[in-house]
């Protein structure tokens, strides 16, 4: 090629992509989303109806989007990368095209980097399980969600998988996630999903199926956590908590020494976070609409990642599938069938309400073994499947439409489940190391044995009593918060 068309093609190119740019009208389809959100950066995509270059600009207000990243690629799914951000930090954003903009530069166009790791920070967490139905009830799931939340801005959410029925097509995924359904959310929290059974689009099988082409998740551990190598399975890290995604769909039948596994005992032995948090599709316990005493899958998960987890220090398990909530005392140890539980694998048998029996309490605040967790079945944010619910771990369910939030405050951490009637049906505390409870939403503690009477600036009377005694080795008060000490 001669030297000035090697030097004015790729003008004209851009001319043409330019011009044909302004000739068509181009609509979003899709998004925008938000992805790998880290203290430093976030990806943002979206779907356009036409292909176009892809610019995103971003700043501290929504008409100071002084910062632009632009790629002259034309496509019609877009990927931006935003990097160089500062952590814990809010950024209003606007995407489009290099002429357009299509969407943002206002105040619902905005996302909170991560705080640097380590570092603890009020972070509200919202889940959902099984939601895909493309349906009003998961809607009527969302808005009990929302109306729940207020202004409280949600810091990520978490998809426990069968994210788009009836076999998670693009399509689907359309109906399910994008339209009509959790575009304010969307926008501004990143989502981090898990593949469910229903998430196989048969059409794609073996896979990689449309859910990999959807969601950019992290194989490189660029979000904390070990690099995992694939988006099949990943962990991130959001300040103070550590988050550990599995796969129970594609590799539930593993055999010994499965790479999945050997990741996840050398993932674990690389956290030192306050606070770990694993979540999959197939519930290691439960008995709602799936039997973890009979289904492979299930039994699978239990043997195989429990183990290693508990080990690990985890405090959190949460699951889906089943169509209901289902949720457990604080428990260790238990890896067979249901019937083969004893006592000694119970380490709290109340309810973990610090207005029940009192909360459920682990001694270290980092990551010790085996000092017990929770699990959690949250599958009924698209539908409602009755079962037996007569697993021995699960003392509470719940055969109502809802989604979980966490809340996680230093060494305290909140689970409530939201009905989609907006009624809070379950909810418990988990504290690790010094138990630092907020006396405001105390009228009483009570549980096995007293301990002691607080009086003047907290609700009168106000009785503390704590459950495992024989650890209690103080009480401080200050302000409108008081302290146990073990
Ligand atoms: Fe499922």
């Amino acid at each position: 090629m001669p030297y000035s068309r090697r030097i004015y093609f790729p003008i004209f190119l851009t001319l043409l992509i330019l011009v044909s740019e302004t000739l068509q009208a181009q609509q979003v389809l899709r998004g925008p989303y938000l992805q790998i959100g880290t203290p430093n950066s976030i990806v943002i995509r979206w779907r356009t109806d036409v292909s176009t270059t892809s610019r995103v600009e971003f700043g501290p207000a929504p008409d100071e989007l002084a910062s632009t990243v632009h790629n002259s690629a034309s496509t019609t799914e877009h990927e931006v990368s935003l990097t160089g951000l500062n952590p814990n930090t809010k950024y209003f954003y606007s995407i489009g095209t290099q002429l357009t903009n299509l969407a943002g530069g206002d105040s619902n166009h905005f996302f909170v980097t991560s705080p640097p790791p380590g570092t603890a920070k009020p972070t509200r967490i919202w889940i959902l399980g099984d939601s895909g139905t493309k349906t009003g009830n998961a809607r009527r799931v969302r808005d009990a969600y929302y109306n729940f939340a207020v202004d409280t801005y949600t810091d990520l959410w978490l998809m426990l998988g069968d994210n788009a029925y009836e076999s998670g097509s693009d399509e689907e995924f359309q109906e399910a996630v994008f339209e009509n359904m959790y575009e304010d959310m969307l926008i501004k929290s990143v989502l981090w999903p898990t593949l469910g059974n229903h998430d196989d689009d048969t059409d794609s099988s073996p896979g990689p199926y449309p859910y990999y082409d959807i969601f950019s998740l992290p194989t490189n551990g660029q979000a904390g956590g070990l690099a995992s190598g694939t988006e099949k399975y990943y962990s991130f890290v959001h300040g103070n908590i550590h988050f550990i995604c599995l796969n129970s769909t594609e590799d539930y039948l593993q055999e010994a020494g499965n790479a999945m596994w050997i990741w996840l005992e050398e993932e674990l032995a690389t956290n030192d976070k306050d606070w770990t948090i694993a979540y999959w599709h197939h519930p290691p316990y439960g008995k709602g609409g799936h039997n973890s005493d009979t289904e492979d899958d299930l039994i699978e998960m239990r043997e195989r990642a429990l183990p290693i987890l508990e080990s690990g220090g985890v405090d959190l398990v949460l699951a889906g599938h089943s169509h209901s909530y289902e949720r457990s005392y604080l428990i260790d140890g238990h890896y067979d069938l249901s019937p083969t539980l004893a006592d000694s694998m119970i380490i709290d048998d109340g309810d973990g309400r610090l207005d029940g029996d009192g909360v459920y309490t682990k001694p270290s605040s980092g990551t010790a073994p085996h000092e017990g967790a929770v699990y959690v079945v949250c599958g009924s944010s698209g539908k409602v499947d009755s079962g037996t619910f007569d697993h021995p771990v699960m003392p509470i369910y719940r055969e109502a439409l809802g989604s979980v939030v966490l809340d996680i405050d230093g060494n305290q951490l909140d689970a409530k489940f939201i009905a989609s009637d907006g009624v809070v049906q379950d909810y418990f505390t988990l504290v690790k190391g010094d138990a630092r409870v907020s006396a405001t939403e105390i009228s009483k503690i009570s549980g096995d044995e007293q301990i002691g009477v607080i009086g003047d600036t907290l609700p009168e009377p106000l009785v503390v009593e704590v459950r495992n005694a024989q650890r209690h080795a103080g009480t401080r008060f200050s302000g409108n918060l008081f302290y146990f000490f073990w």
